[in-house]
């Protein structure tokens, strides 16, 4: 029996506690450095660059199989255990010179293994097969044939309607391989090499434009890898429990909650494993918060019974250091310094000192990824939690991650499996930076530009277009862009015109990646509009507040809060002299990596956009009309 304890800055706050060696040897490193349970079944999703990575992977768990990503080159060592590997698709061809390539070793793992779309052409090269360069590109629909009776299909139709999307395609297969599928554009759409388990399929399978996908990839798990298919996030619950055990190892654990469901969820993980005493939580008032969230977190934390939350105001601290930066990176690089200075602060300071402690947050997978944190996927948004600092932090052992290895939804589920509140459950995500990368800053006055092309895209479904000179962040092919809004106004509001022509305008216009539609007033004249000078500002901010809890009270009331994922309310420095605007962002997801614009009622709108127009200073209100991809969530 290992037995760990802590010195006594507080005499009451630090049992012994007894730590029994059975929990230790079942646990093991796995490729993030968070552990996982030796024995559980597991699937590598090797990343080419391609969003469609977690989808794959998301897909895989669904199906009841724990799937990870790793960068596509990973060593296959570290997939040891693991009952197959999936080589997902990418932006790059295989004939470019810096496309990702896996080590050439992975084919003689002996693993079962399904290539999608790009990986599908590594395997053909790899194994001795061919790829041509394809003169067009085949993008949409189409209708595979099944050939032979592969594992792969069974149980399913001889005729399927799958998603393409390739320039290159296979045209001479490895030796034993066989086509198992064509299709009137694609000779080789499906291929397989039974007997070794392995298969290629030039569409993806992972989107729900391919309905018979899922099949495909349970076939797949279940035939080629033997998987039994039984993993729920749920049943994982005991053994997050007993890593956090061993990762703390004897130390304290400092929890930062900022009152969302990640840090709750990860907090009362750590509660249940180390004690109440054990774990402290603190929330930092940033001054960028939800109006009235400090209250309402800290009765919301006093209800569940899990220990004291500390409260430490910062505002002043993250608006000092914010005051005149315009950049959005920059401001998420500073606010992830600040919360780490406030950590130092409050683990340096009185009781703490000298104390080992060590920091807990509540990081979600797709955190990690979409920050760069595998090799081939580019940097979209750098999160506030994995800034340089809190990479050194891990470094040095010292951050414990209890959720790094899940998507929301099935964080939600591990809440529900606690016991945790359902109100606090569906609480929608609210960015740690906060209203800081909602309240958007300029540096000069600027007039809207008239773009003749999108102008007569706009107009032929009956609107008119202009652009702003304003950028925001969005995510086009893989890739992070910054680029400019596109406002549509005038003409019927009406979801079913535009959002395929907000479709249209992202695609065919790389210099924009966002649009949006006059909500209030419904017609602009541009010429008297102008983006003008502006920083962060208390002011600014409590503009945003109360709109931000306008919209709030407004999704409860109308029973719309359950329905979306977000609603996040923007604030631009463009108008009439002196005047914003507020463009709202009303999403549905299921895991933030991807979204869809919430089709919330058109009158319900115009009559809160008009409300909205009334706060001080609001000139116009604009409806956030694009998907991720192109654009992402948040507008920076
Ligand atoms: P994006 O804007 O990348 O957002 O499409 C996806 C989801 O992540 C949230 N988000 C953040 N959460 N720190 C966070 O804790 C951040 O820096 C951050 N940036 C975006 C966003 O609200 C959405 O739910």
């Amino acid at each position: 029996m290992a037995v760990l304890w802590g010195g006594g800055c507080k005499p009451e706050g630090w049992a012994k506690l007894e730590l029994s060696k059975q929990f230790v040897p079942d646990v093991v490193l796995n490729s993030f450095g968070a552990l996982g349970r030796r024995g559980m079944e597991r699937i590598a999703v090797l990343d080419s660059g391609g969003q469609y990575c977690h989808l794959i992977a998301r897909k895989i768990r669904e199906l009841g199989v724990y799937a990870e990503i790793f960068p596509v080159g990973v060593s296959p060592d570290r997939l040891r255990g693991h009952k197959g590997v999936i080589l997902s698709g990418g932006p790059a061809s295989v004939f470019g010179d810096a496309s990702p390539q896996p080590n050439p070793l992975l084919f003689e793992a002996g693993m079962p293994m399904l290539g999608i779309c790009y990986g599908h052409q590594l395997i053909a090269r790899y194994l001795g097969g061919s790829v041509e360069r394809g003169r067009t590109h085949e993008f949409g629909s189409a209708t595979l044939r099944v050939r032979g009776d592969s594992g792969l299909f069974d149980g399913l139709a001889r005729e399927h309607r799958v998603w393409m999307s390739h320039g290159d395609h296979v045209v001479s297969l490895p030796k034993g391989f066989e086509v198992l599928g064509d299709t009137s554009e694609c000779a080789v759409a499906a291929m397989g090499h039974e007997r070794q388990g392995v298969y290629g399929l030039q569409f993806h399978p992972e989107v729900v434009h391919t309905p018979g996908g899922s099949g495909m990839l349970g076939n797949f798990l279940r035939h080629a890898c033997g998987c039994a298919m039984d993993w729920r996030p749920t049943d994982r619950a005991e053994t997050l429990v007993r890593q956090i055990r061993a990762e703390a190892g004897g130390r304290r654990v400092l929890f930062f909650l900022s009152g969302g469901v990640d840090s709750t969820v990860a907090y009362a993980l750590a509660v249940r494993a180390l004690g109440a005493r054990n774990v402290e939580a603190v929330y930092v008032d940033t001054g960028f918060m939800r109006d009235g969230e400090t209250t309402a977190i800290e009765r919301a934390f006093s209800a569940l019974d899990l220990g004291r939350l500390r409260v430490e105001d910062a505002s002043d601290r993250f608006m000092g250091r914010l005051e005149g930066v315009v950049d959005p990176e920059r401001k998420r690089e500073i606010i992830g310094r600040a919360f780490v200075d406030v950590q130092d602060d409050i683990l340096s300071a009185g009781c703490y000192a000298g104390q080992d402690w060590i920091l807990g947050q509540g990081t979600i997978y797709p955190d990690t990824i979409e920050s760069g944190g595998t090799n081939a996927s580019d940097v979209i948004k750098t999160h506030h939690n994995r800034v340089d600092r809190i990479h050194k932090l891990i470094d040095e052992g010292r951050l414990i991650e209890p959720l790094s290895e899940f998507y929301k939804d099935e964080v939600r589920d591990l809440g529900r499996s606690l016991g945790l509140p359902a109100r606090l459950l569906e609480r929608h995500p609210f960015p740690g930076p906060g209203l800081a990368i909602r309240c958007i800053c300029a540096t000069r006055v600027e007039g809207p530009e008239t773009d003749e092309a999108i102008g007569s895209v706009a107009g032929r479904s009956g609107y008119s277009a202009f652009l702003l000179p304003l950028r925001s962040v969005g995510v086009q092919g893989d890739s992070r862009s910054y680029a400019r809004l596109t406002v549509l106004h005038g003409g019927e509001f009406d979801y079913g015109r535009l959002l395929p022509l907000s479709t249209r305008i992202t695609n065919e216009f790389r210099h924009t990646n966002r649009v949006a539609a006059a909500l209030s007033p419904r017609a602009i004249e541009p010429r008297d509009w102008a983006l003008k000078p502006a920083t962060l500002t208390a002011a600014r901010v409590r503009v945003l507040q109360r709109a931000d809890r306008a919209v709030r009270d407004y999704l409860r009331r109308e029973g719309l809060y359950e329905r979306t994922w977000q609603c996040p309310v923007v604030m631009l420095p463009w108008g009439r002299v002196g005047g914003e605007t507020l463009a709202l962002r009303p999403v549905t997801s299921v895991d933030g990596m991807t979204a869809a614009v919430a089709q919330l009622p058109a009158d319900g709108l115009f009559a809160l956009a008009d409300r909205l127009v009334g706060i001080d200073g609001v000139d116009s209100v604009l409806l956030d009309i694009s998907n991720k991809p192109p654009s992402t969530i948040e507008w920076e």
